[in-house]
């Protein structure tokens, strides 16, 4: 088992389930209470899984997850990553599989991944907010802009 310390030289994954992401109502048929789950199974230490119930934002882009580099991988240029419409199993295993691999910073995006990402907006909620489409893109986490 890592210590204290490992843990927190991971990156930490951030799932969002706040009024839409992870709703029955929005997104039928997905398997929201299973994807934190898959996601700890997947990731190999040191990781950290947080499950956040406030509403990140982008709620256009749900469910939105964010990944945030490890130490090593801030040092080498990796910044926290949005991504946005993770509703299946085999897109959680594309995250497990590159966090695994280090994450930002540490480890190139998969294609297949930068197709999720997105630049949040700069305010939480608001038309005028609505995020830009940025493939490979990354970006602050919520007030670290
Ligand atoms: S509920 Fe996840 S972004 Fe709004």
């Amino acid at each position: 088992m890592a210590s204290r310390a490992g843990r927190a030289l991971g990156c930490l994954v951030t799932v969002c389930r706040g009024c839409c992401c992870g709703t029955a109502r929005k997104h039928p048929g997905v398997g929201h209470q299973e994807q934190p789950r898959r996601l700890r199974r997947g990731l190999v230490q040191p990781f950290r899984v947080r499950v956040v119930r406030e509403c990140l934002g982008p709620c256009a882009y749900s469910n939105v997850v964010t990944v945030s580099p490890s130490r090593e991988g801030r040092a080498a240029g990796g910044r926290p990553v949005w991504l946005g419409f993770v509703l299946d199993e085999q897109i959680i295993d594309d995250i497990v599989a590159w966090v695994n691999a280090g994450g930002p910073g540490l480890a190139d995006l998969p294609a297949v991944l930068s197709l999720h990402t997105f630049t949040p907006p700069r305010r939480a909620h608001g038309a005028a907010a609505a995020p830009r489409i940025a493939p490979g893109g990354s970006a602050p986490a919520p007030g670290q802009a």
